[in-house]
């Protein structure tokens, strides 16, 4: 017996960063759109935790105890007082270490995979805790669709989107680390305000206006990631050249997100960004895409 659980990657639409608190983590106001591009992680019976990965960059996967998908099973095995005796076996779409949040959709996985076949049964405000412990950006990866994050992100206010956004994102090599990246921003921005988000994006994702969309979006983190990663502007700029809406980095980077128009434009933008050598390859999704979900009963 094996549970399938399928779970989206995510673009920031906003990530408006504050200053560094005390315990090191940034207050955000982070709005969330989960898109699709898909991790399925499937949980089997076995002696004993083990990880394994499959997919383009399954070989950048850690298959230790620091894969989140290990801590997830790990940590909801520890509240029921019962083994993590699981195989977790991870089918990867998502861009590793791409600012996409593959790690954390990797973790919220592999929790509703172990919560079925254990039959533990936590409630929903049980896994949304678990998730927040293994990592700030696991809770959206569990609930999908869109959403504010506050404090450091792993506070979660739905949000209600009106229509379908397309989207394109350039794959860099290798990927940036995002504890490096908040670094860097620490470094460039000494004064960061407080973060808010803009009533006029919550409208754009509201009414589903793929031009208002475009004109709101805005990451805080892109300057640090332009800096430790300077051939990312090349890229920004092809895709735009393409005929992009708008073009920002996704989360932390190295990934490039661009809001296009509909599927077709979608299409020649990713062939263009792939023609333009500014990137490893490009991938076109959309979103909103639903949470964390049981494909196997
Ligand atoms: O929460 P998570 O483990 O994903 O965070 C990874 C790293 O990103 C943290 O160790 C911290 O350096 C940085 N981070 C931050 N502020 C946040 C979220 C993450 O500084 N709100």
């Amino acid at each position: 017996m094996s549970v399938t659980v399928r779970v989206p990657a995510k673009v920031n639409v906003r990530l408006a960063v504050g200053p560094a608190r005390p315990d090191g983590f940034h207050d955000l106001a982070n709005v969330f759109l989960a898109v699709s591009l898909y991790d399925e992680v499937t949980a089997a019976p076995a002696p004993s935790l083990r990880v394994t990965c499959e997919g383009p960059d399954a070989d950048r996967v850690p298959l230790d105890r620091t894969n989140l998908a290990a801590r997830a099973a790990e940590l909801l095995a520890a509240r029921y007082g019962i083994e993590p005796a699981v195989h977790l076996h991870i089918a990867k779409d998502i861009p590793v270490a791409g600012g996409m949040a593959g790690g954390s959709a990797d973790g919220a996985g592999a929790l509703l995979a172990c919560d079925a076949l254990w039959g533990t049964g936590a409630s929903r405000a049980e896994l949304l805790d678990i998730c927040a412990e293994l990592g700030s950006d696991v809770p959206f990866s569990l609930v999908g669709g869109a959403a504010l994050g506050t404090g450091r992100g792993e506070r979660l206010t739905a949000l209600p989107v009106g229509g379908e956004f397309h989207w394109v994102f350039a794959l860099a090599d290798g990927g940036l680390s995002t504890p490096a990246v908040y670094a860097e921003f620490d470094r460039l921005t000494p004064d960061a305000p407080a973060p808010d988000a803009p009533p006029a994006l919550l409208d754009a994702l509201r009414t589903g206006d793929t031009a208002a969309l475009a004109g709101a979006l805005a990451n805080d983190l892109q300057p640090a990631a332009l800096s430790l990663r300077p051939s990312l502007a090349d890229t920004l700029a092809a895709g735009t050249a393409a005929g992009a809406l708008a073009a920002l980095v996704s989360g932390s980077g190295p990934t490039t997100a661009f809001l296009v128009k509909d599927a077709e434009s979608a299409r020649s933008v990713a062939a263009a960004l792939t023609a333009s050598g500014t990137c490893r390859t490009a991938r076109t999704a959309t979103s909103p895409a639903p949470g964390a979900l049981l494909l196997t009963p």
